[in-house]
């Protein structure tokens, strides 16, 4: 399908911004796209600078809070987008943990209110035509909505719904509500479900940016209990990527899984880390280091509070279906972040200092 505007919401985030500038520079979209982002910890508008500076009025930002009903109709009304990717959202499952209400809040009335609005707007007939417009609406969901595996099997669309943190329990009730809206209303949704993420632009609260900032400054990289659990890894440019091709070519009222191949446990994932940094960025020529390598930060802590043990995706239904796979490798993957995060110190240093909240001062002081 081709779209005029599309609206992405928590465009700031991680996946967000990858996304818009995937859309932007590698797949010869010709229209314009609009991030809603509330800008919280999360959101960083620094991900999209030079994205802002290329595209100028292809690319527009609103900062607003998709629970905001008002809100979402002046952007829909404004704007008049064609489809939705739906990223907003609180993200992390440890600040769920020990603080639920932001992600019931965003997660679940916000999605709410995002559906609602969406299909007002769905209702308009097309100007002049006397019908409905072609519209999709695209729900970014994750895999830990379908709770914890065992030694053996991976999640398939049909796996039945066991959310175990208050994180997935609201990306559960999100994928519920979007699902409902194209049963009951006929909403042109899509829904996918995606392992975890990693690459450029990931806010360093996370395992993986964590433990590459943590290693460069010789602190403890933290690993939650006896670091045996499994998530399978996939690239965030595969992610966009996937995404993509589900907003053009998926069917409405489908979900896709979507996934890495690529299953390991934490403890190999911060060796991994450790040993791309050996040879990036040497410890051996590092003075936070003192002296000692990469790995002899690893260090053993508490673990998470009802820490889901594995995940694994069966992402066979988007590749019969639409030809998609995954393209990178971990080992690339992992180094093509490390290197971005080496190069990229400014960012991370806007990050660590708060200087990245700034941005709004700096670039709508004088309007
Ligand atoms: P993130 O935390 O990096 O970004 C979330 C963005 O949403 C931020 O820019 C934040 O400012 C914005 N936001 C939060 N609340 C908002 C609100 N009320 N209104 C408007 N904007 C708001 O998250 P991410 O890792 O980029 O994840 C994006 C989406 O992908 C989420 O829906 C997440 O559940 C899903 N997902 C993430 C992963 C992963 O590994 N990170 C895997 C699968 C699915
Ligand atoms: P995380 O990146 O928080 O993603 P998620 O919880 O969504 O899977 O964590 C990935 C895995 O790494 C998870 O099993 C928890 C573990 N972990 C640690 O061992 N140490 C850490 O410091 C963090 C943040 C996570």
């Amino acid at each position: 399908m081709a779209y005029d505007t599309i609206l992405v919401t928590g465009g700031a985030g991680f996946i967000g911004s990858n996304f818009i500038r995937y859309v932007l520079e590698k797949t010869g979209f010709s229209g314009r796209l609009v991030n809603l982002d509330k800008l919280t910890y999360a959101g960083n508008p620094e991900n999209l600078e030079d994205i802002g500076r290329k595209y100028k009025s292809r690319y527009v930002f609103v900062k607003g809070d998709i629970c905001d009903f008002k809100l979402l109709a002046g952007v829909f009304e404004k704007y008049k987008p064609g489809a939705v990717a739906h990223f907003a959202a609180e993200s992390h499952v440890d600040r769920s943990i020990f603080g639920p209400k932001d992600f019931v809040e965003t997660n679940i009335h916000g999605t709410f209110a995002l559906l609602e609005t969406a299909r007002q707007a769905w209702l308009q007939p097309a100007a002049g035509a006397g019908s409905r417009q072609p519209f999709r609406f695209h729900h970014v969901s994750t895999d830990e909505v379908y709770g914890s595996l065992g030694k053996t099997g991976k999640f398939k669309e049909s796996t039945p719904y066991d959310p175990r943190s208050p994180y997935s329990a609201s990306k559960a009730s999100s994928d519920h509500l979007a699902r409902a809206y194209h049963h009951t209303y006929g909403l042109p949704v899509t829904v996918s479900n995606c392992s975890n993420n990693y690459g450029p632009y990931h806010f360093p609260e996370k395992l993986i940016p964590l433990a590459i900032l943590n290693a460069l400054e010789g602190k403890p990289l933290p690993v939650y209990g006896d670091g045996l659990q499994v998530r399978d890894w996939l690239y965030v440019g595969d992610h966009c990527a996937a995404i993509w091709r589900i907003m053009n070519k998926g069917r409405c009222g489908e979900t896709y899984n979507v996934g890495g191949n690529c299953e390991m446990k934490n403890i190999d994932v911060v060796k991994g880390i450790c040993s791309a940094l050996e040879r990036l960025a040497p410890s051996a020529a590092n003075p936070a280091l003192a002296g000692k390598k990469y790995r002899d930060l690893i260090t053993y802590v508490k673990d998470r509070p009802g820490h889901d043990r594995r995940y694994a995706i069966d992402f066979s239904k988007i590749k019969r279906e639409l030809g998609w796979t995954p393209s990178v490798t971990f080992k690339e993957g992992l180094d093509r972040t490390v290197a971005w995060y080496l190069a990229n110190g400014g960012w991370v240093k806007n990050v660590k200092t708060g200087a990245y909240k700034n941005w709004l001062k700096k670039n709508y002081a004088a309007k």
